[in-house]
Parts: C-alpha cells; structure tokens; sequence
C-alpha cells in the first residue's frame, strides 16, 4: 500500500492476478504507438538484475512524468538520478517544451522532486481519488528553460550515454525486458 497510496486510483489495486500482464501489454502497445516511454529501475547485484522502480513519460496522458520505487530504496537518491535521465531526456532528445506534472499534497517526496528541479505550482485540484483515499493533487509545470538553469544541482548522470545509445538502437527499454 505504501508505493500505491499516492497513485491516482486508476492503478488496479489491490492488484489482480493478471495486473503485470495487463500492464505489460498495455506498455507494449503504448511503446508501438511511440505515446510512452516506460523505464525499469534495476539493481544490479552479481547474479542478476533486481527490479525496484519504474519511471515513465507519457506524450497524452494528464501528466507527462510518473514514477515508483520500493519503499526499501526510499530516501537513496534513486528517483532525483531517474527524474534527471527522463528530463533530459525529455528536454534534450524529444524536445518537449514543457512537462504537466502532478502529485497528491501529502506527497512530499513527489513534490520536493519537482521542486528542486524548477518546477512551478500552476493548480491545486481539491478532490482527486488516489488509491488509498481522496486528496487534493498538486499540478506543477517544468519548462525546458526551468530545467535547464536547474540541471547543475543533479549529478552528471553518467549513465546516460549508454542508455541513450540503447534507445536509439532499440527504440525503448520496457519494465521487466
Ligand atoms: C516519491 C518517490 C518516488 C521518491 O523517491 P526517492 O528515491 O525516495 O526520492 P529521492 O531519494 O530521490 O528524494 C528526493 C527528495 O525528496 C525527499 N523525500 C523523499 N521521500 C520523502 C518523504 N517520504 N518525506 C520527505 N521527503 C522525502 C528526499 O529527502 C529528497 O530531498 P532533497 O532533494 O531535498 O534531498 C518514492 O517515495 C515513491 O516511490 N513513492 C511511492 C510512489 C509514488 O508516490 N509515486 C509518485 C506519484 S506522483
């Protein structure tokens, strides 16, 4: 429950059965159609790759950017080093002018990690369903500019180089591929 609290209620829960099929069938359709980017967070240890997150970028839906991480790796700098590959991503190979971005108010991780990167509080919606109850939603705008004058607070991601060439040689990295 603690990874789905702050989720927006359209997220399956508790979650069936067939919950990773669906979604991934659902990613993979939306990855086709080059309306989502959907990346794992992973772990790598010596025997394999564990999976402990996921960060998307979505072109149509209400928000461009979401994101969850096990709560065994809150609090580690995992999703700051995440947000900053997916908005520079964002930002410098799609081009985007601008992100939507939401959270629910007591949220206060989502938030500070709009925040930080320059982020402008553009709405507050009183009543949105989250799965674990009804909260007011933050609605936030980062343009490329704000990202851009923000980026030197986050680490040179060093990853990146190797992760864009994989996109371009693969179009997409899927969850759980
Ligand atoms: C929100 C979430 C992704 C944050 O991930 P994270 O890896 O813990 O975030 P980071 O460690 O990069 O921390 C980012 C900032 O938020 C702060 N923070 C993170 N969780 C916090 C919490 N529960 N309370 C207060 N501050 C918090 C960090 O201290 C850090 O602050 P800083 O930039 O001033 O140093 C994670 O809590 C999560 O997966 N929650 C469940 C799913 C969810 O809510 N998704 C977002 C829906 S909008």
């Amino acid at each position: 429950m603690e990874i789905v609290e702050f989720l927006n209620a359209s997220v399956p829960w508790p979650y069936p059965e067939n919950g990773a099929e669906e979604f991934l069938s659902f990613a993979l359709s939306e990855i086709n159609l080059r309306k989502r980017f959907i990346w794992a967070i992973t772990i790598t240890d010596a025997s394999d790759d564990m999976l402990v997150g996921l960060i998307e970028l979505a072109s149509d839906d209400a928000f461009h950017r979401g994101f969850w991480l096990i709560p065994e790796h809150h609090k580690k700098g995992f999703m700051t080093e995440a947000v900053t590959a997916v908005n520079d991503f964002a930002f410098k190979v799609l081009e985007m002018p601008s992100m939507r971005l939401g959270n629910a108010l007591p949220n206060i991780g989502s938030r500070k990690l709009k925040e930080r990167s320059g982020a402008v509080l553009v709405e507050i919606i009183p009543e949105v369903e989250f799965v674990g109850g009804v909260y007011p939603e933050e609605v936030w705008e980062l343009t490329a500019e704000e990202w851009w004058e923000n980026r030197a607070k986050y680490p040179q991601a060093l990853f990146l180089k190797a992760y864009f060439a994989y996109f371009f040689r693969n179009s997409v990295t899927l969850a759980g591929s």
